[in-house]
């Protein structure tokens, strides 16, 4: 296929900044759904694998293609449109069924000569009855639900601890393991069961046998017998032939297990370590990688769980998009809404929702795999500085930049006080404070004209390379790529931006 002049140009300039490494491990920065798909879309151009290395199909990475086509990858990685090898490795949670569908998804968008894909032998396997202890969990946490995205990745991964459940490696071997292993996750959930039906959460006849969830498992795993392997083998022996491999971090650091704000997190590695811990290669391998880290221009929370730069509020943005289902599709009705909006938003008669719901419209800020309406944040300097911490990018890429366009002007989180207190730059409160702290808020100035889909730093004006060189003077870490809309081809490449 021929690749279009601008894209031409595009990869070439990134191969100024890539090129020179082998790895690259590519994460989120806040609470996820940041576009780390489209900047992997377009990165794995430059590399022969693309690995993702946590999170399971909770996760929901959205790419579209330089003809208009949208896929949104929950289990494969974004290198699928670009014909990279993809691997669904060991730290990533699988669900059989669910892989299925995307693959039917994954042929119909790139068409049936699909790229290999690799799908670990030992992952940690979905089944019904993780699904019923996610209910059971939520139901039972009243008040503190997290609001999980309902594909049973934290009974994944707390079963996986707990030494109980399935690898995909018992969908091929002696048929009794498989059975013996699901005899005894039943035997363990049991007496939770008994409770769901007592209390009616479900009904006795929802409750699947070990014999149904095994026969149902066994119908499907022929289809995928050809792509599991032990694939930390595999990049092990991909590395020594040094091939070029992109790692696909899932969510973000704010949802890591150990880094995010827990428990209001999802239950895998979402910062850059993961990337050795959910692939099975050795630090060593890492010696080489470049780590970008993909942040949203304004970020956004979906579930439960602190959000201090937050605008407005968590359930009313939900149902804020639930209720006008029309000002997410193109048509007069949006146009109407976002010109007033922006215009009460530049003559400072806007409140938080009046921004909020500005910024949620105009990003179609709907959850990938949930659809819930997504909420909004001012850019944050504080959390920004604590994940930069911890993560150790040597670049990041900052997405949807367009979105500022228009804005006379747009509040920027730089610090937190904590009763009465400012807290120092690198601090970050434990969950319950950071339900509390009380954002301090400066006034970064935007620019009037539309960069939507600019591809060029010098076609930018000059406000908003000023809102970029005073956001990378202050983080300290070159910001490479920026995003101005959803195509491929949106993206400004900086090769003239310093290394960290
Ligand atoms: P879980 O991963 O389904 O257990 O959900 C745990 C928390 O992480 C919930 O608050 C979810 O909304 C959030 N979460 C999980 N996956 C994503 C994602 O891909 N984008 C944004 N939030 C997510």
């Amino acid at each position: 296929m021929r690749v279009p002049l601008k894209l031409k140009r595009l990869y070439s300039q990134l191969q100024k900044i890539f090129g020179r490494n082998t790895m690259l491990i590519v994460t989120g920065t806040y609470w996820g759904d940041e576009g780390k798909g489209k900047v992997i879309d377009l990165l794995s151009k430059l590399y022969k694998m693309t690995i993702r290395f946590s999170g399971g199909a909770g996760a929901g990475h959205t790419l579209v293609t330089p003809d208009g086509k949208k896929f949104i990858g929950h289990l494969i990685p974004c290198g699928i449109a670009q014909l990279t090898t993809c691997v669904l490795g060991r730290g990533e949670f699988f669900d059989l069924k669910r892989f299925l569908v995307e693959l039917r998804q994954a042929k119909k968008v790139f068409g049936d000569t699909l790229p290999p894909i690799w799908i670990d032998r030992f992952s940690p396997l979905w089944t019904e009855y993780h699904q019923l202890l996610e209910i059971w969990l939520e139901f039972s946490k009243k008040k503190g639900k997290i609001h999980t995205t309902g594909k049973a990745i934290g009974p994944l991964a707390g079963l996986k601890s707990l030494r109980s459940g399935l690898k995909v490696r018992h969908l091929f071997g002696d048929h009794k393991i498989l059975r013996n292993q699901l005899e005894a996750l039943y035997r363990e959930l049991k007496p939770l069961f008994d409770e769901m039906v007592r209390l009616g959460i479900v009904r006795r006849k929802d409750i699947l046998l070990p014999l149904h969830v095994q026969q149902k498992l066994l119908k499907d795993a022929p289809k995928i017998a050809g792509y599991v392997k032990d694939t930390a083998r595999g990049l092990y022996d991909a590395c020594r032939a040094k091939v070029r491999m992109l790692f696909e971090a899932a969510q973000a650091p704010g949802l890591d297990i150990n880094m995010g704000t827990w428990p209001f997190v999802s239950s895998g590695h979402s910062v850059a370590a993961g990337a050795p811990l959910g692939t099975g290669l050795s630090l060593k391998e890492f010696k080489d990688v470049v780590i970008l880290m993909v942040m949203k221009a304004l970020p956004t929370r979906v579930g439960a769980g602190p959000f201090p730069s937050e605008i407005w509020d968590r359930l009313m943005s939900e149902r804020f998009s639930q209720q006008n289902p029309k000002l997410f599709k193109k048509g007069r009705a949006r146009e109407n809404f976002l010109g007033s909006k922006l215009a009460l938003i530049n003559s400072d008669l806007a409140k938080p929702k009046d921004w909020a719901q500005y910024f949620q419209v105009l990003g179609y800020e709907l959850g990938a795999t949930t659809g819930r309406g997504r909420s909004i944040g001012w850019m944050d300097i504080m959390w920004l500085h604590y994940t930069i911490r911890i993560n150790g990018p040597t670049y990041f890429a900052l997405t949807r930049f367009d979105m500022l366009s228009g804005l006379d002007k747009v509040p920027v989180v730089v610090g937190y006080e904590l009763d009465g207190k400012r807290l120092e730059i690198g601090d970050m409160p434990d969950t319950d404070n950071l339900f509390r702290v009380k954002p301090i808020v400066e006034m970064w100035p935007c620019w009037k004209d539309d960069i939507y889909g600019c591809a060029n730093w010098k076609d930018l004006p000059y406000a908003a390379k000023q809102f970029v060189w005073k956001l990378e003077k202050i983080i300290g870490v070159p910001i490479v790529l920026i995003g101005t809309g959803p195509k491929r081809d949106a993206m400004i490449v900086r090769t003239a931006a310093k290394k960290n």
